[in-house]
């Protein structure tokens, strides 16, 4: 696996170790308030990056695209703000991070949705 595939690959398995091991402290505290957050740096990290590198990979064409490497910074920046995000939400420090957050995890899917379209293999 090589170029943005690999990249959306690496984020996923970095999220997701943070995510774990977030599980884990969450866990063994036995504080659950920021499980949202905890959910959401799992399900949107690792699963949904997870899947645009799987995407990625059996797409070369796509891959290759200057608006794949878009993609990527529109996800990851995504990501990185909606997971404190919803942290401040939930402890009541405002919800600015995550309404941030939230509209740039809806660009990048509306990249996805854009490029899935366009790049469709004609029978
Ligand atoms: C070492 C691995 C993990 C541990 C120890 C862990 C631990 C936890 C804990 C303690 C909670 C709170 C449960 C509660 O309050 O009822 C939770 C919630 C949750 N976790 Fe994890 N987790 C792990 C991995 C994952 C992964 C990989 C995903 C998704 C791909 C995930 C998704 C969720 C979801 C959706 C919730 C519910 C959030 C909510 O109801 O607000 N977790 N997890």
């Amino acid at each position: 696996m090589k170029g943005i595939a690999f990249l959306f690959f690496l984020v996923a398995a970095l999220c997701v170790t943070i995510g774990m091991a977030w599980g884990i402290q969450m866990s063994a505290s036995g504080n659950h308030t920021l499980s949202a957050a905890h959910a959401h740096l799992n399900l949107i990290g690792w699963v949904t990056m997870g899947l645009f590198g799987v995407y990625y990979h059996v797409v070369p064409d796509a891959a290759g695209k200057m608006l794949a490497k878009v993609h990527f910074g529109v996800a990851v920046a995504g990501v990185v703000i909606i997971t404190p995000g919803i942290v401040q939400a939930v402890t009541e420090r405002g919800e600015t991070l995550a309404k941030v957050g939230s509209l740039l995890t809806l660009v990048s899917m509306l990249i996805f949705l854009f490029t899935v379209v366009t790049n469709r293999v004609k029978a």
